[in-house]
């Protein structure tokens, strides 16, 4: 399979971005296609612009030459893998941006019109296999008294979102700055193994 594997840490020597790697290592190792992007090594432009406010629903020129790259890497995905640390109880603003830049009309989804009016119809069906791998400073019960986000969205909207997918897989390792050495390891391990199996 054809993965996507999408990450945003904006260090090079973090533990999130260790996980990238062996998020992309694995999935090699498993016989398949990575296409990596590092959003931030890649400068991505999170800022959505007021033209791209004003064309959003225009598809399929809401694809500008920009987004182009970004929109035909997607499109292309079999499996798509999200690599990225939880800030302020959601997304790094480069992740969130590249969801409310990429994730468009015509792209993830379009609008039927006529008969169901105004219904979202997910159009990622190309996508088979989805997974977070994710890590909290917080503690599992401080960021379930948050609701936490992250999970949630990986359980709801990543479903919809890729509807052909069973419920995306959610890898996650919470209180980042109690874990041991060994602990760090562990989770290392667990990625490896579960996306080597995915
Ligand atoms: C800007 C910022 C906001 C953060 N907000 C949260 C948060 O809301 N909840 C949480 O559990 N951890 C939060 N953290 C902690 C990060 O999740 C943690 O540092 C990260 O997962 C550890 O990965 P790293 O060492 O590879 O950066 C935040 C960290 C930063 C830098």
């Amino acid at each position: 399979m054809r993965f996507h594997v999408i990450h945003a840490h904006p260090v090079e020597t973090s533990f999130n971005r260790s996980l990238f790697h062996i998020a992309c290592e694995a999935l090699e190792a498993a016989g398949h296609e990575v296409d990596a992007l590092n959003l931030y090594e890649e400068n991505f432009d999170a800022v959505m612009s007021r033209e791209e406010r004003l064309n959003y629903h225009n598809v399929p020129d809401n694809i500008t030459d920009r987004l182009r790259p970004y929109v035909d890497r997607l499109l292309a995905a079999e499996g798509i893998v999200f690599v990225h640390p939880v800030w302020n109880f959601g997304y790094p603003a480069i992740l969130k941006g590249y969801f409310d830049r990429v994730f468009m009309p015509g792209v993830s989804f379009e609008m039927s019109e006529g008969t169901e009016n105004g219904r979202l119809l997910p159009k990622l069906t190309k996508i088979k296999r989805a997974a977070f791998v994710t890590t909290y400073g917080g503690t599992r019960w401080r960021s379930m008294i948050m609701g936490d986000p992250p999970r949630l969205l990986a359980g709801r909207w990543a479903w919809v979102t890729f509807r052909k997918a069973p419920r995306p897989k959610y890898l996650a390792l919470y209180d980042m700055n109690n874990n041991s050495e060994e602990r760090l390891k562990a989770f290392q391990e667990k990625v490896r193994r579960e996306l080597s199996a995915f």
